[in-house]
Parts: structure tokens; C-alpha cells; sequence
């Protein structure tokens, strides 16, 4: 039995509470459930009792004596931030890429000519597992020394069945071993290899009759994720795709209209998809069909600000009551940053949201679009004690002040996991 853990009088404690069962859409957004001069009773890595000081204190009082106290005075607590997507386990950089694009290449033309995606995953099948696992450790590392608790992690880079295994693999033995935790998407189809080029129809079946089924058999994912795009998989393909997940048990989700409008967000509403992501070009038909299935959009700010393209709509989203959540999209092609908070600024500066706002997409939105409402991306009675404690005095200063790690103190069930900028 550790000792309790009692966290005191936040200035701000934003405790989003309310929302475990349903991601917040609309103005509900804009509601943190904050409570000023907040504290937090935690026992064995479980939020026991959240509200004001006096009142905990009084609760608790038997128990006062033996607690681990933390002062929070002057500090803003959150519940620990989720990336919701990420392709968070690749061999290699694609620094050069980055130089042909400012030198006026496309992101498709780079990848048509065998760069791009096809690079990282040639660098990932070379890699060995233990190699891939020190680089993902090393990334999920400064995640966590940046407040996030909880990574989705994507396969793709291997587009052949024994390296989308290994990623997964490295996945799952992260899980295990690192003090984030990890949830598992397969995305096979995420390119079309190149020697599947003029039969890309066949690498769909191959992704269907063969990766599916193993990855499911083994247990290695939950989400199925396809790349819906001009040139890469088709809307039709897609389909196929997601629906031969759904009878394995895999849950739905798309990149959908990142680079042109492809209907991808209609896709995602007619085959239930839990998230459609990027949604840069998505139509307003289809925005209104999220809307109505209450699909989650997960929005990448970061990808349109490293790609040099207008950022999706955030706001329009918002007001027509899709519930959005943010993530950082961490890959080595489109959106190499680690970092959450940087993220939530340019939901801010570049897609219209508010400070609230952004703080509710990068919390308990977050955890609803890899299915992990019920458990953390909030802080109240009954939910993992992931909070992050952080050196600011209100949640707007969190945005405003950009660039910079704000992070105090991170706990991870019940447990400090960062404190005063080191891991420990
Ligand atoms: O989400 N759009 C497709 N996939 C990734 C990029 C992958 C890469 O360039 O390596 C994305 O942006
Ligand atoms: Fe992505």
C-alpha cells in the first residue's frame, strides 16, 4: 500500500468532469469544471475525492497524517494530456525532405518518388526491433516530460505484414514497460507498397485476408486506420478496408481529406468511424455528417503548419458540433514535433479555438477518440490519477505562452513520474 497522495489548492484545477461517458461538443466545450484554490485526493493510482480544499481536508482528515502532500499554490492541474494520434514507432528522419519541400516540392511528389512514407518504412524494415524500441522510448520519453500520459501509437511504416508486427510490437512492449500508456492502431494502409503499384487492389486484399486477421488474432491493436487520399487508398478501398477491421473487432478510423477533398469525412460517418483525422479540405456536407454520427474529428495542427497548408477549420467544426480533439500527428514526414502544448497553441492561433477549448480537445476529447473517456482525460472520482501539474497560474497563460514546456510536475497513476523537468 502506497501512502496517499494529496494535491492542494490549485489556483486553477480544470477537472473537465462530467464528460467520461461522451466527448464534449459545442458550448460545452468551452466548460472546464474548474475549481479555484482545487485539490485532489488520490490512493493506489485512483482519484478518491476532487473539489475544494477545506472540504477534502475535512474528508480525509483520519488519513491526513500519513499522505504525501504536493503544495500546488500558484499552479494550474489538469488531467494528464492524450495524444490521440501519433505514427510514434519509425526508424530514420526525413530532414532532407523537409529542405526539397522549402525548395518547392510537394509532400506527394516526394513521395511518388519513392521518399516520404516509403523511406521511413524501407528505414523501419531494416531496423532492428530492439533499435525501434529505444528510438519510440526515447520520443514517448519527452511526451511525458511534456505532460502527455496517454499516446495512441500507429503501425504503417512496415506495409508488409512481418514489419506492421514488429511495430506493434514494439507498441505493446512499451505498454509494458513504459510509464505511458500506449494504445494500438493498425494502419497497414497507410501506401501503397511500390511493387503494388499497378495492382493496388491486391494489396488490399492482402491487408484484408492476411494482416487483419493476424493482427487481430494476436491482439495487437484496437483501431484500424486508413490513409484516404488521392492516390493513395481510394474511398472504396477504404471501406473495404475498415469494414474487414469491424468484423475483426478493430475499431474505425481515417485520414481523411488531408491533402484534397476525397469525401473522406462522409466515409468515416457512414462506416461509424470513432475518429476522422487531419480534415484539412473536408466538405461541409461531410463536417454535418460528422456531426450527426458524432464522430470525433481529431485535428493535426501541426501537420498543416510543417506542410505549409491552411489548417482545418477547428472552429466552423466546434459550431457545427463535432466534438474536436488534438494531437500532434508525431511522424518523421509530415509533423516531427513531441510536443502537445505547442499543438494546443496553433489550435488556438490557427484554427480559431479557444484556450478552453483546446484544453478540452487535448484532454478528455482525446481520450474519447481512442476510447479511453471512461478512464483518464479527466480528473474526478474513480478515474486514473494522470494529472500534470503546471508552473502557470491560469489555463489561458498554458496557450499564450507558447513554445515554452510549462511542466511542473507529471503524475502517472498516482505516481510522480516528472518532476522539475527530469523524469524520475
Ligand atoms: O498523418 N498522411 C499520412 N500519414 C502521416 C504522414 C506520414 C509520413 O509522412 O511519414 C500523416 O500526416
Ligand atoms: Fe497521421
Amino acid at each position: 500500500m502506497t501512502k496517499p497522495l494529496f494535491i492542494r489548492r490549485a489556483s486553477q484545477l480544470a477537472t473537465l468532469k462530467g464528460s467520461s461517458q461522451k466527448p464534449l461538443a459545442g458550448d460545452q466545450m468551452k466548460d472546464l469544471r474548474i475549481v479555484e484554490g482545487g485539490s485532489l485526493w488520490i490512493e493506489d493510482g485512483v482519484i478518491i475525492s476532487v473539489g475544494a480544499d477545506e472540504e477534502l481536508a475535512a474528508k480525509h482528515r483520519s488519513q491526513l497524517q500519513n499522505a504525501e502532500l504536493i503544495d500546488a499554490d500558484g499552479c494550474l492541474v489538469t488531467p494528464g494530456l492524450v495524444d490521440p494520434h501519433t505514427h510514434l514507432v519509425f526508424a530514420g528522419t526525413r530532414e532532407d525532405e523537409f529542405d526539397m519541400r522549402l525548395n518547392g516540392a510537394t509532400y506527394m511528389e516526394i513521395m511518388n518518388s519513392g521518399g516520404g512514407i516509403y523511406a521511413t518504412t524501407k528505414a523501419t524494415q531494416e531496423a532492428s526491433e530492439e533499435l525501434l524500441y529505444k528510438e519510440s522510448a526515447a520520443r514517448l520519453d519527452q511526451f511525458l516530460l511534456q505532460g502527455v500520459t496517454t499516446v495512441e501509437a500507429k503501425s504503417g511504416y512496415g506495409l508488409n505484414l512481418e514489419t506492421e508486427l514488429k511495430q506493434l510490437r514494439v507498441a505493446q512492449r512499451l505498454q509494458n514497460e513504459h510509464a505511458v500508456d500506449l494504445v494500438s492502431t493498425f494502419m497497414g494502409a497507410h501506401a501503397i507498397p511500390r511493387e503494388y503499384k499497378e495492382n493496388p487492389d491486391a494489396f488490399v486484399d492482402l491487408i484484408i485476408h492476411e494482416m487483419i486477421p493476424k493482427v487481430a488474432e494476436l491482439g495487437l491493436a484496437e483501431f484500424n486506420d486508413v490513409f484516404c487520399e488521392h492516390g493513395v487508398f481510394t474511398p472504396a478501398q477504404s471501406k473495404r478496408i475498415l469494414e474487414a477491421g469491424l468484423d475483426h473487432g478493430l475499431h474505425p478510423k481515417i485520414h481523411a481529406d488531408e491533402i484534397e477533398p476525397y469525401e473522406g469525412a462522409e466515409l468515416a460517418a457512414e462506416v461509424g468511424a470513432v475518429s476522422a483525422d487531419h480534415l484539412l479540405k473536408a466538405s461541409d456536407k461531410g463536417i454535418k455528417r460528422m456531426a450527426e454520427k458524432g464522430v470525433i474529428a481529431t485535428l493535426l495542427p501541426g501537420t498543416a503548419f510543417f506542410l505549409m497548408a491552411e489548417s482545418a477549420n477547428g472552429r466552423k467544426m466546434i459550431d457545427t458540433g463535432v466534438p474536436v480533439a488534438l494531437s500532434t500527428d508525431c511522424n518523421p514526414g509530415s509533423s516531427p514535433t513531441l510536443s502537445q502544448q505547442l499543438i494546443m497553441n496553433l489550435g488556438c492561433v490557427k484554427m480559431g479555438m479557444t484556450p478552453a477549448e483546446v484544453l478540452a480537445a487535448a484532454t478528455i476529447n482525446a481520450a474519447h477518440a481512442i476510447k479511453r473517456g471512461h478512464l483518464v482525460g479527466s480528473l474526478e472520482e474513480g478515474k486514473q490519477a494522470d494529472v500534470v501539474i503546471f508552473d502557470l497560474p491560469n489555463y489561458k497563460r498554458l496557450q499564450y505562452q507558447y513554445g515554452v514546456n510549462h511542466v511542473k510536475r507529471v503524475i502517472k497513476k498516482g505516481r510522480t513520474v516528472v518532476h522539475q523537468g527530469r523524469l524520475v
